[in-house]
């Protein structure tokens, strides 16, 4: 058992990413009366905005990660992506959450495959590929519909795309690089879900259920809670999750990432060691959010209650493409915030990016109701508003 190491109110915690997570998670952190440090290698970055100390630089910069270290209680991370060494720099002076050893798991898809089959769970059959040659006989055992990956630092659909014969399988390769990927059946899944579990310190676990997902050209787009599947299903998936945040030995907040297929089973895609998109919504429908529960957790605290506080929620993100740009990109007309904002009951988050961008994510709205349908149905109308006749 892990010692606790306790970190109380007044402490500052340091976030390893500036993005809209590490941005969330500072604002539950001001909440709880903590102070934030952010280290981004991005200027003007969404969580920086609202963090007391900043430090822009490179990841790989360990001399920069140690300065970093110094002036923080503990570090957590908002960007599964961050190289093993800097965590490692970190932990030489301060507790680092979740500890690298998850992160080295989490940061390639071919090991998070391994390790959820080892805990004798489904996953997506998948093929590693470390050279061209690899393709053919993996498209053979996979395909011959099926998915190329990069091993590595892919996110939000990138570093990825659907092959189905070998030379489209040889070109993907070529457009990722030729670094180590992985080959994965096409899964004509009947709907996509996500379980987002928290684990403190003492092994202490919650979950919020399942999540229901549903993706635009591989990115996100909505998720409500409860999901609409069987009991059984829904069973399943979280036995999947708390299996996985207990073996990892979790000590903060991590995502699995399922598919249902159409014949009912539930197979591991992915899992993010970080709070998710697909757990926005607990901000607003549970009493302690994903971020409430990171911050508990890697400063040694109970965790919060995940109490529902309304029989169903949805969340829908706002894209770089509710900005409407001119042929050299720049905008010409911003989303009809007024609109939007008479829909009194949805909760609009943005992220403070300064430049939308086609395929970014600049925010999202959530929205509680009795059902999951009159959730989304709500959601969806404040979005459509934002493209509302000028
Ligand atoms: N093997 C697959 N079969 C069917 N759809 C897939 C498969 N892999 C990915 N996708 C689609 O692409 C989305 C993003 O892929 P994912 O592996 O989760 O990568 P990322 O790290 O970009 O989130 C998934 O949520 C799903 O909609
Ligand atoms: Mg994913």
């Amino acid at each position: 058992m892990t010692r606790v190491r306790r970190i109380p109110p007044g402490k500052t915690i340091g976030i390893l990413g500036g993005g809209q997570l590490g941005r969330m998670l500072a604002i539950s952190a001001r909440q709880l009366g903590y102070r934030i440090g952010v280290f981004t290698s991005e200027v003007n970055s969404p969580g920086a905005q609202l963090a007391d100390e900043v430090i822009v630089a490179p990841y790989e910069d360990l001399s920069a990660v140690h300065r970093f270290a110094q002036r923080v209680d503990v570090v957590t991370f908002e960007f599964e992506n961050v190289p093993a060494s800097a965590a490692k720099i970190a932990q030489e002076r301060v507790p680092v959450w979740p500890d690298p050893t998850l992160l080295f798991v989490a940061q390639n898809r071919i090991r998070e495959k391994s390790e959820v089959q080892r805990a004798g769970f489904l996953v997506t059959p998948f093929a590693p590929i470390r050279s061209v040659a690899d393709l053919e006989p993996a498209l053979k055992r996979v395909g011959p519909k099926a998915v190329l990956k990069t091993a590595t630092a892919g996110y939000d659909g990138r570093g990825q795309g659907i092959v189905s014969s070998l030379e489209a399988a040889e070109e993907m390769y070529a457009e990722l690089g030729y670094g180590e990927c992985i080959l994965e059946a096409f899964v004509p899944f009947e709907r996509e879900l996500s379980v987002v579990v928290a684990r403190g310190q003492t092994g202490e676990l919650v979950d919020y259920g399942v999540f229901e997902n549903a993706h635009v050209d591989h990115v996100l787009d909505c998720s409500v809670s409860p999901p609409r599947i069987e009991p059984r299903v829904e069973e399943q998936a979280r036995l999947l999750a708390r299996t996985v945040a207990e073996r990892l030995e979790l000590v903060g907040v991590l995502c699995v990432e399922l598919f249902l297929s159409p014949s009912g089973e539930v197979l591991f895609n992915e899992l993010a060691p970080r709070p998710h998109n697909s757990g926005h919504l607990t901000i607003e429908a549970y009493s302690a959010s994903q971020f409430e529960q990171q911050l508990r957790a890697v400063c040694g605290q109970a965790l919060g209650s995940v109490h529902r506080r309304a029989p169903a929620a949805a969340m829908v993100n706002l894209m770089g493409e509710l900005w409407t740009y001119d042929l050299d990109g720049a905008i010409v007309r911003e989303p009809d915030w007024q609109s939007m904002l008479k829909h009194r009951a949805c909760h609009l988050h943005l992220y403070g990016k300064r430049t939308p961008r086609l395929g970014r994510k600049m925010g999202h709205i959530t929205t509680l109701a009795e059902t999951p349908e009159l959730a989304l149905q709500k959601a969806l109308a404040a979005r459509s508003a934002l493209l509302a006749a000028a």
